[in-house]
């Protein structure tokens, strides 16, 4: 067996001084430091993150943590599964080095009063649903990147503005970290994997499905020569309308950088859906060539 095959030992830490230590041991060692932020419920999107922070770092550190501050008050915060025994084995089997899984009060002591909040790309599409959402999510994910320190950080294409908003809230705050988007990774008939899917019943995952048709249905459109935006987003919308149980939030083609709507094609574009289908809210997008 070579020493790469053999199974790497994993820590597991809740302890912020404890983690802070290791990172500064890998740093002294010249370790390329690689960081998956994650809520853990772990599906093979994420692990697919951990992978490829494996091949392109030495030391790959994975967070867990279901972060309340991004979760509105009629949201899943409550239920959002936490099978952490699995989550630890499928980071382990996917090459993680340490796994940093704080308590919430090591994140937010009673006096926690700072927020990071990015403009603009917050403004449009889940920021309209989910008005505290994404600054939860930067005031986080600032705070994770301060504590594990990465040279790359790994996040998925499946959370669009996410990952755009998360790119700017780096450049910005001259954060030194390279952010790294992965990706979606989707069942066989095209259902984006989302850790909230186990909510859905079978019915409800077959009108799921009508998500990715309709991001496929504008690819194929714009593919084929079709010009018009507003007929696009029409297309898709009817797509995700005319199945049963889908309510659609948004259908749009918009700006990968800017995240603005479009109205004339240009080279690179995304495609950008929401729906709710029973109590789950789905999100997707395809890049668009
Ligand atoms: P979570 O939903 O657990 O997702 C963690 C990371 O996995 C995110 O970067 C997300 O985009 C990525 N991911 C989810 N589904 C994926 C899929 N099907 N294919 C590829 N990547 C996928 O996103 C969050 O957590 C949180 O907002 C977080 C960034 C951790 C801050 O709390």
């Amino acid at each position: 067996m070579s020493p790469d095959s053999l199974p790497r030992s994993m820590l597991i830490t809740a302890d912020i001084a404890g983690l802070r230590r290791r990172v500064a041991a890998a740093r002294h060692a010249g370790q390329l430091i690689g960081c998956v932020p994650t809520m853990g419920a772990l599906h093979a999107g994420h692990v697919s993150l951990m992978q490829q922070a494996r091949t392109e770092c030495d030391f790959v550190i994975a967070t867990l943590f279901v972060n309340p501050k991004q979760f509105g008050p009629q949201e899943d915060l409550q239920k959002y599964p936490r099978p952490f025994e699995v989550d630890c084995d499928k980071c382990r089997e996917a090459g993680v080095d340490l796994l940093f899984h704080p308590d919430i009060r090591a994140m937010y002591p009673a006096e926690f009063a700072t927020f990071v909040a990015v403009d603009g790309l917050t403004a449009n599409w889940e920021g309209v649903i989910r008005p505290t959402h994404f600054r939860g999510v930067t005031t986080v994910v600032a705070k994770l990147l301060n504590l594990t320190q990465p040279d790359k950080a790994y996040f998925g294409q499946k959370d669009f503005q996410q990952q755009a908003i998360i790119r700017r809230m780096c450049r910005d705050l001259d954060m030194p970290t390279e952010i790294v988007t992965c990706p979606t990774v989707r069942d066989p008939d095209g259902l984006a994997l989302s850790s909230r899917n186990v909510y859905l019943s079978p019915t409800e995952r077959a009108s799921g499905l009508s998500l990715h048709r309709a991001l496929c249905l504008a690819r194929d459109k714009v593919q084929a020569g079709e010009t018009n935006l507003e007929v696009i987003r029409l297309v898709m919308r009817a797509e995700m309308e005319q199945t049963p149980g889908v309510f659609v939030d948004y259908a749009t083609i918009a700006d990968p950088d800017s995240l603005v709507e479009l109205s004339d094609p240009q080279p690179r574009m995304v495609a950008l859906v929401a729906a709710r289908v029973g109590p789950t809210r789905l999100i997707d997008n395809l890049l668009i060539p």
